[in-house]
């Protein structure tokens, strides 16, 4: 009897056990399983098995008649697993060994034939290569029907106008449009991101079986093919030690992440007694349990709060893969959970926006009568003064600040100063000065590519169902 029996401890495992005497520790099992979480790679761990028994069958590495049965097998443990009826166990570790052996109890032990000439290691990048492309895939849709959502409210509100800010202190009027109109550009490289993350993660890693190869004559080429790859990844070491794909779509979730909390905080202060820019039907706010009055814009502040754990999931990855010698190290099952965080989160992220912009009913009056305020019109004013009478731009500019103050003094906008108090500073200046004082004027006159002018913000908003939809 072995001293591991003799304590009680549990039979060695059954895949990988031929060597071992005893079982794990409860605690080496509980840190080393990671079924609990990799279970989410059945369908892609079972399409990577068939097309590797296929190729198998093909190359005369199995039997036909092997292959028949282990096909099957698979498809009944996919049927099982999808039905509810497979009970996952920690003593096998990961999905991967989960799978193959219920395909051992279902057909014996033509089973074991199917790790031929592969290891878990390419396994297990080609299972998570699989499920990120999936993801991007879902991702890209969400990221086109938010860009469909914004540019949807760009047109309705192209000439809306509000104030424009820098510092959070009012600067320009803009309109509305022209201010989501630059999420959609966002949303638009964000998109760029994910798919060039999908291209470059787009090579099969099955066949580099552990790291270094495999004496069968596989076929790389038709397992990449089946599985929807450009090509077979070109080193077998590459192959099963990076996980520069994962951190790749983490990274680009992240800025996405980023770019949905500006809005977010946006949201959230637009809606806030301050500004009451925007309103959020109930479908989109919360109460409070004690301030019967409150319309909380919870759904903006938990995106706004989510981009933390998106970061989180590349902070984590890069550091855990920091160091690590080639090739495969068990440090390596912790791109899972991470990259499934950046998905949920991002997904439930990019739902949630599109439908608060979807949702949310502009003020017009509101961002007009802010736009009045704030002095937004002044480098209009500076303009005009550098225009009509030839001064130079930080005369101009000195001029607008006295006449600023002449405002703020007597608690009026520009545009209510009679014309002998602005002559008062600038002899010179005449009636015309009104026109460029007025919002609709200052953002109408703003042409210039890319500018915030209605007829702009209305064309760049059809260039973008062009561009992007
Ligand atoms: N569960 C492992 C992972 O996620 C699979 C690969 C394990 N390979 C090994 N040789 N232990 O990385």
């Amino acid at each position: 009897m072995t001293a591991a029996k003799e304590r009680g401890a549990p039979a060695a495992n059954a895949l990988w056990g031929g060597r071992f005497a005893g079982g794990n520790a409860e605690i080496m099992e509980r840190i080393n399983a990671s079924i609990d979480f990799d279970k989410r790679l059945y369908a892609e761990d079972i399409a990577g098995s068939q097309a590797h028994c296929a190729m198998l069958v093909r190359q005369k590495i199995i039997s036909a008649e092997d292959g028949e049965r282990i096909a099957a097998g698979l498809a009944q443990v996919l049927q099982e697993i999808e039905s509810g009826g497979f009970t996952f166990k920690r003593a096998l570790e990961d999905i991967h060994m989960n799978v193959e052996a219920r395909l051992g109890e279902i057909i014996g032990p033509a089973a074991g034939r199917l790790h031929t000439a592969r290891s878990r290691n390419d396994q297990v990048a080609l299972d998570l290569r699989l499920w990120l492309r999936n993801a991007i895939d879902r991702i890209l849709r969400q990221m086109q029907g938010l860009q469909a959502a914004l540019i949807g409210q760009a047109e309705r509100h192209a000439a809306t106008v509000m104030p424009g800010f820098t510092h959070l202190q009012i600067a320009q009027p803009v309109t509305f449009g022209h201010h989501l109109m630059a999420y959609v550009e966002m949303l638009g490289r964000d998109r760029g991101r994910m798919a060039d993350c999908r291209r470059r993660l787009n090579e099969c890693p099955l066949g580099a079986a552990a790291l270094a190869g495999t004496s069968f004559p596989i076929d790389r080429e038709a397992t990449a093919k089946a599985l929807g790859f450009d090509r077979p990844m070109a080193n077998s070491m590459d192959a099963v030690a990076d996980r520069d794909y994962a951190l790749e779509f983490m990274a680009a979730a992240a800025i996405c992440g980023v770019h949905l909390s500006r809005l977010a905080e946006e949201i959230v202060l637009w809606c806030s007694d301050g500004f009451r820019f925007i309103r959020l039907t109930d479908a989109f706010t919360t109460g409070s349990s004690i301030m019967p009055q409150k319309r909380n814009p919870d759904a903006a502040e938990l995106i706004r709060a989510k981009t933390g754990r998106l970061a989180g999931t590349l902070i984590g990855l890069l550091t855990a893969m920091k160091g690590l010698p080639l090739a495969y190290g068990k440090d390596m099952q912790e791109d899972k959970e991470p990259s499934f965080e950046a998905a949920d989160t991002l997904e439930l992220c990019l739902a949630a926006m599109t439908g608060m912009v979807l949702d949310l009913d502009a003020d017009v009056a509101a961002m007009r009568a802010a736009a009045e305020r704030g002095y937004s019109t002044a480098t209009d004013l500076a303009d005009w003064l550098v225009r009509v009478l030839g001064l130079p731009f930080r005369t101009a500019h000195h001029v607008t600040g006295t006449l600023v103050k002449t405002a703020e003094a007597k608690g009026v906008p520009l545009s209510r100063l009679l014309l002998a108090e602005m002559q008062a500073v600038e002899p010179r200046i005449t009636a015309g000065v009104y026109d460029v004082l007025d919002p609709e004027r200052s953002v109408a006159s703003r042409t210039s590519f890319g500018g915030t002018a209605p007829a702009n913000v209305a064309a760049a908003a059809k260039a973008a169902r062009e561009r992007f939809l």
